[in-house]
Protein backbone atom coordinates (compact mmCIF):
# COMPACT_ATOMS: atom_id res chain seq x y z
CA UNK A 1 0.00 0.00 0.00
CA UNK A 2 1.16 3.69 -0.52
CA UNK A 3 1.56 6.32 1.72
CA UNK A 4 2.50 9.34 2.14
CA UNK A 5 3.37 11.75 4.76
CA UNK A 6 2.65 16.02 4.99
CA UNK A 7 5.72 18.16 5.46
CA UNK A 8 4.02 21.73 7.05
CA UNK A 9 5.75 24.63 7.59
CA UNK A 10 5.37 28.50 6.57
CA UNK A 11 7.13 30.77 4.05
CA UNK A 12 7.39 34.57 4.23
CA UNK A 13 9.37 36.64 1.95
CA UNK A 14 11.61 38.63 4.55
CA UNK A 15 12.77 37.59 7.99
CA UNK A 16 11.21 41.35 9.38
CA UNK A 17 7.85 39.90 8.82
CA UNK A 18 8.73 37.59 11.88
CA UNK A 19 7.75 38.35 15.83
CA UNK A 20 9.92 41.12 17.18
CA UNK A 21 11.45 38.51 19.38
CA UNK A 22 12.28 36.19 16.20
CA UNK A 23 13.83 39.40 14.53
CA UNK A 24 16.23 39.82 17.47
CA UNK A 25 17.04 36.31 16.92
CA UNK A 26 18.35 36.48 13.33
CA UNK A 27 20.00 39.69 14.22
CA UNK A 28 21.64 38.31 16.28
CA UNK A 29 22.41 34.67 13.87
CA UNK A 30 23.67 37.20 11.76
CA UNK A 31 26.41 38.28 14.12
CA UNK A 32 27.13 35.32 14.61
CA UNK A 33 27.90 34.90 11.10
CA UNK A 34 30.51 37.69 10.95
CA UNK A 35 32.61 35.87 13.58
CA UNK A 36 32.10 32.09 11.86
CA UNK A 37 35.82 30.06 11.90
CA UNK A 38 34.98 29.12 7.89
CA UNK A 39 38.61 30.20 5.85
CA UNK A 40 38.17 26.41 4.65
CA UNK A 41 34.74 26.91 3.02
CA UNK A 42 34.54 30.37 3.30
CA UNK A 43 30.58 29.98 4.00
CA UNK A 44 29.62 31.13 7.46
CA UNK A 45 27.07 30.47 9.28
CA UNK A 46 25.37 31.72 12.64
CA UNK A 47 22.64 30.08 14.50
CA UNK A 48 20.65 31.30 17.94
CA UNK A 49 18.74 29.06 20.43
CA UNK A 50 15.87 30.58 22.30
CA UNK A 51 15.61 28.76 25.61
CA UNK A 52 12.38 28.40 27.98
CA UNK A 53 13.82 30.91 30.70
CA UNK A 54 14.18 33.95 27.86
CA UNK A 55 17.92 33.17 27.39
CA UNK A 56 19.56 33.34 24.05
CA UNK A 57 22.72 31.02 23.16
CA UNK A 58 24.34 31.37 19.71
CA UNK A 59 26.79 29.85 17.99
CA UNK A 60 28.38 29.47 14.47
CA UNK A 61 30.34 27.13 12.59
CA UNK A 62 33.84 26.68 13.94
CA UNK A 63 36.23 24.41 10.82
CA UNK A 64 39.68 22.75 11.28
CA UNK A 65 42.22 22.06 9.08
CA UNK A 66 41.20 18.40 9.57
CA UNK A 67 38.28 18.70 7.88
CA UNK A 68 35.58 16.33 9.86
CA UNK A 69 36.77 17.95 13.16
CA UNK A 70 35.05 21.26 12.71
CA UNK A 71 31.13 21.74 13.77
CA UNK A 72 28.52 23.70 12.18
CA UNK A 73 26.86 26.31 13.82
CA UNK A 74 23.70 24.66 14.86
CA UNK A 75 25.40 21.83 16.98
CA UNK A 76 27.81 25.03 18.81
CA UNK A 77 24.94 26.29 19.57
CA UNK A 78 22.89 23.42 20.87
CA UNK A 79 25.72 21.69 22.74
CA UNK A 80 26.54 25.20 24.19
CA UNK A 81 22.40 25.27 25.47
CA UNK A 82 23.22 21.68 26.77
CA UNK A 83 25.94 21.88 28.39
CA UNK A 84 25.05 25.42 30.01
CA UNK A 85 21.97 25.03 30.47
CA UNK A 86 20.69 21.38 30.75
CA UNK A 87 17.06 21.72 32.35
CA UNK A 88 15.74 24.47 30.05
CA UNK A 89 13.89 24.01 26.74
CA UNK A 90 14.97 24.62 23.19
CA UNK A 91 11.63 26.61 21.99
CA UNK A 92 13.66 27.68 18.67
CA UNK A 93 16.54 27.74 16.65
CA UNK A 94 17.21 30.39 13.81
CA UNK A 95 20.42 29.98 10.80
CA UNK A 96 21.64 32.10 8.66
CA UNK A 97 24.36 32.06 6.24
CA UNK A 98 26.80 34.03 4.17
CA UNK A 99 28.64 32.60 1.01
CA UNK A 100 28.47 31.08 -2.12
CA UNK A 101 28.43 27.57 -1.01
CA UNK A 102 24.54 28.07 -1.27
CA UNK A 103 22.90 30.33 -3.87
CA UNK A 104 21.71 33.31 -2.67
CA UNK A 105 17.80 32.44 -3.21
CA UNK A 106 18.24 28.76 -2.21
CA UNK A 107 16.50 27.67 1.22
CA UNK A 108 19.17 27.50 3.82
CA UNK A 109 18.93 24.08 5.31
CA UNK A 110 20.63 22.32 8.51
CA UNK A 111 22.92 19.16 7.46
CA UNK A 112 21.45 15.78 8.32
CA UNK A 113 24.06 15.69 11.81
CA UNK A 114 22.26 18.84 12.66
CA UNK A 115 19.01 17.66 11.88
CA UNK A 116 19.94 14.71 14.36
CA UNK A 117 20.94 16.38 17.35
CA UNK A 118 17.36 18.53 16.67
CA UNK A 119 15.48 16.06 16.93
CA UNK A 120 17.51 14.45 19.88
CA UNK A 121 16.50 17.83 21.87
CA UNK A 122 13.21 17.27 20.58
CA UNK A 123 13.06 14.15 22.01
CA UNK A 124 14.23 14.85 25.23
CA UNK A 125 12.43 17.90 26.44
CA UNK A 126 9.09 16.26 24.59
CA UNK A 127 8.85 19.74 23.16
CA UNK A 128 8.54 20.47 19.69
CA UNK A 129 11.25 22.68 18.75
CA UNK A 130 10.58 25.67 15.85
CA UNK A 131 13.23 25.82 13.17
CA UNK A 132 13.60 29.52 11.78
CA UNK A 133 15.42 29.17 8.44
CA UNK A 134 16.62 32.39 6.74
CA UNK A 135 18.22 32.02 3.06
CA UNK A 136 20.97 34.54 2.14
CA UNK A 137 17.80 36.71 0.20
CA UNK A 138 16.08 36.91 3.51
CA UNK A 139 13.22 34.21 2.17
CA UNK A 140 11.94 32.74 5.31
CA UNK A 141 10.76 29.08 6.16
CA UNK A 142 9.49 28.39 9.36
CA UNK A 143 8.97 24.46 10.40
CA UNK A 144 6.82 23.62 13.44
CA UNK A 145 9.04 20.24 14.87
CA UNK A 146 11.98 18.72 13.61
CA UNK A 147 10.38 15.56 12.60
CA UNK A 148 9.12 17.68 9.35
CA UNK A 149 12.68 17.94 8.55
CA UNK A 150 13.73 14.38 9.57
CA UNK A 151 10.60 12.31 8.75
CA UNK A 152 11.29 8.64 10.28
CA UNK A 153 14.41 9.43 12.32
CA UNK A 154 16.16 7.40 14.14
CA UNK A 155 14.83 7.16 17.64
CA UNK A 156 11.71 8.29 16.82
N1 LIG B 1 27.50 24.41 8.06
C1 LIG B 1 26.82 24.84 9.16
O1 LIG B 1 27.39 25.49 10.05
N2 LIG B 1 25.51 24.54 9.25
C2 LIG B 1 24.80 23.86 8.31
O2 LIG B 1 23.62 23.62 8.48
C3 LIG B 1 25.45 23.41 7.08
C4 LIG B 1 26.90 23.65 6.99
C5 LIG B 1 28.92 24.75 7.96
C6 LIG B 1 29.85 23.59 8.09
C7 LIG B 1 31.07 24.10 7.35
O3 LIG B 1 31.83 24.90 8.23
C8 LIG B 1 30.50 25.01 6.29
O4 LIG B 1 29.18 25.33 6.70
C9 LIG B 1 30.45 24.38 4.91
O5 LIG B 1 29.82 23.17 4.92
Amino acid sequence: MEKQITIKYSEFDSWKELADSEIKMVEKAYSMCEQAYAPYSNFQVGATVLLSNGEIVSGNNQENIAYPSGLCAERVALFFAGANFPTEKVESVVVVAKGELVPFDKLLSPCGSCRQVLMESEMRQNKNIRVVLVSQNGRTIVFHSILDLLPFAFGN
